[in-house]
């Protein structure tokens, strides 16, 4: 069983970010499976507050060159962290990342290809894994099963080898909604006659909230490339089954989630309403209940 602490504070703070710090944990290879959502992994202490001797936390972001994955990594940069590119292609991440920014490294990562890969990928030097990735339509009918389900589940345990302690997943509202009465609801009926694409996402939910890994799972409404139109509205998992939000603003949420300890191991869902007041992410977090 790992033994060890989180001082989840030194993670999330925003002036802790240019600080030099650390991962240790007491058993590094040994991760108990069980462990409870709220049972501490990792410990992440601060060197010092020599801002001379500052070393940016490092993002992995897996799907880089996504429409939502680019993003994030877009806002992560903007907010001052050092981001590690998880992309299948090189080429593609140079052209979408142009600029050779020094606080951006791209690493060939494809999730499909097991775990020991995408540990290597992930390194000792990454402090927080987020999961933008999404199967590719083609014509191969398992796709949305090896990416969405097992592509993820390969990378949830790429972090446990090596002791990454933060994982953010993009995901989807109604994965469960054959057990909150949508079982007809086309678009469950729609995405999961693509490869039983919601079930895949579910399965690889599942197995992150048993990992022990410090989770938030982000359950996203049908993604939109426009510009943010109305505020974000954040609800409890399985509760929201229609709705559309800007992928800036599902970009934001992650970035933020990084940010603040109230998403620790929450399963959130979100969409965009005009109507909707300006919340905070700590008011929008912090509204949703751990189970
Ligand atoms: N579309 C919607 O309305 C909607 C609604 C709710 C949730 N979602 C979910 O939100 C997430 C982001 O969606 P999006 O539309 O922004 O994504 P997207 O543009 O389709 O990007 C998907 C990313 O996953 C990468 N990818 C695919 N197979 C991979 C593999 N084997 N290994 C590593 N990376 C792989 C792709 O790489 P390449 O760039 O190399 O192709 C791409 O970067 C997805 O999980 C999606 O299912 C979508």
């Amino acid at each position: 069983m790992a033994m060890a602490t989180v001082t989840s504070t030194s993670l999330f703070s925003r002036t802790s970010l240019f600080r030099s710090f650390s991962i240790t944990t007491t058993k590094p290879h040994s991760y108990h499976l069980k462990a409870s959502a709220m049972e501490p992994v990792s410990e992440i202490r601060e060197e010092g507050n020599d801002e001379g001797a500052s070393v940016k936390k490092k993002i992995f972001v897996a799907g880089a060159t996504g429409s939502t994955g680019k993003r994030i990594v877009e806002q992560l940069l903007a907010k001052g962290f050092a981001v590690k590119a998880g992309v299948r292609d090189v080429d593609k991440a140079k052209s979408t990342f142009p600029g050779n920014n020094p606080n951006l490294q791209i690493v060939k990562a494809d999730v499909t290809e097991g775990s020991s890969k995408l540990s290597e990928a992930i390194s000792d030097d990454s402090e927080a894994v987020i999961c933008a990735t999404g199967f590719r339509r083609s014509w191969d009918l398992l796709a949305p099963w090896k990416v969405d389900n097992f592509g993820t589940v390969n990378l949830v345990e790429a972090c446990r080898e090596r002791g990454v302690n933060r994982f953010v997943l993009i995901s989807s509202i109604l994965v469960n909604g054959a057990s909150m009465g949508q079982l007809f609801n086309p678009a469950y009926v729609f995405l999961n006659l693509l490869g039983l694409t919601l079930i895949a996402k579910l399965q690889a939910e599942q197995h992150i909230r048993k990992s022990g890994i410090n989770y938030t799972i982000i359950r996203p409404g049908g993604l939109k490339n426009d510009p943010p139109k109305g505020n974000i509205v954040m609800e409890p998992e399985d509760t929201l089954s229609e709705g559309s939000i800007s992928r800036d603003q599902v970009a934001e949420v992650a970035v933020e989630a990084l940010l603040h300890p109230e998403s620790s191991y929450k399963v959130v869902e979100i969409v965009a309403r005009t109507e909707a007041p300006k919340r905070s992410f700590e008011e929008l977090f912090g509204s949703i209940k751990q189970r």
